[in-house]
């Protein structure tokens, strides 16, 4: 069964292709057929490819396509999406009227966070947009918070304290005990050098890797229903 996994937050830039990269590159790593549909036309994930190609650094097992309008998608994934065993779906920050059809086809949405009222507010929005297409068409779409760009200070300020307890206690979705660490690598990858998986393994890879390697056993278990939270229903 192919697994639909979106990554959605309409307030910010906080990480969602940088997240979606590393999920495809670990996944692909580990023998899985993914596909990744860039639904932003600021192309970041379709360039990211473009120069991957150009560098020779294309992440065997996966393939990008673009596809910027809801019609699109729908035609893509009727037509391709069985072929692979993940299809990840990057979304534009602020285009609200492609959420909707990308949750529509989603097993798993995931919204990344910076530590920020806004970022917060919006991942909070995603997943009441969740809730309600999953009512509106009886679908059990998934959803989880992801903490990214975190440093130590981020981790001192009261709104980090503070993510938990709303994210988990007051609005009731997920969230991610695997926390994304500002690293270079996470910029690197951008510049059309592959995924995260194709790097030298120094030691800040290595960390970088394992980080990624328990997002994604995080992905799998709300996947396959062992984690609690983040059902949307
Ligand atoms: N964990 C991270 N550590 C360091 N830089 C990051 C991290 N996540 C994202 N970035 C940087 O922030 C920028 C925005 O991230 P991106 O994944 O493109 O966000 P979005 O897709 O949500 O707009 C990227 O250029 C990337 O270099
Ligand atoms: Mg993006």
């Amino acid at each position: 069964m192919t697994v639909v996994i979106a990554a959605i937050n309409g307030k910010g830039g906080a990480g969602k292709t940088t997240a979606l990269m590393n999920i495809a590159g670990e996944y692909a790593l580990r023998g899985k057929s993914v596909a990744m549909i860039d639904m932003d036309a600021r192309n970041n994930l379709t360039t990211w490819w473009t120069d991957c190609h150009a560098k020779d650094a294309e992440a065997e097992g996966i393939e990008v396509y673009s596809h910027k309008t809801t019609k699109g998608l729908e035609r893509w994934m009727e037509e391709n999406a069985r072929a692979y065993d993940h299809v990840l779906i990057d979304t534009p920050g602020e285009d609200t009227s492609i959420v909707d059809p990308v949750i529509a086809w989603a097993d798993l949405v995931i919204s990344p966070i910076q530590p920020s009222k806004r970022e917060v507010l919006g991942a909070i929005d995603s997943f009441e947009n969740v809730v309600r297409v999953n009512g509106a068409l009886g679908r059990h779409c998934r959803h989880g918070v992801l903490r990214t760009r975190i440093t130590v200070p981020v981790r001192h300020t009261e709104l980090y304290r503070k993510i938990r307890p709303i994210v988990e206690d007051k609005v009731g979705t997920y969230l991610f005990r695997t926390e994304v660490f500002e690293r270079n690598v996470y910029k690197d990858i951008h510049n059309g050098i592959g995924t995260l998986q194709m790097q030298e393994l120094t030691e800040a890879i290595t960390k970088a890797r394992r980080e990624t390697q328990a997002l994604v056993e995080e992905v799998d278990e709300l996947l396959t229903g062992k984690a609690l939270k983040g059902r949307a229903e």
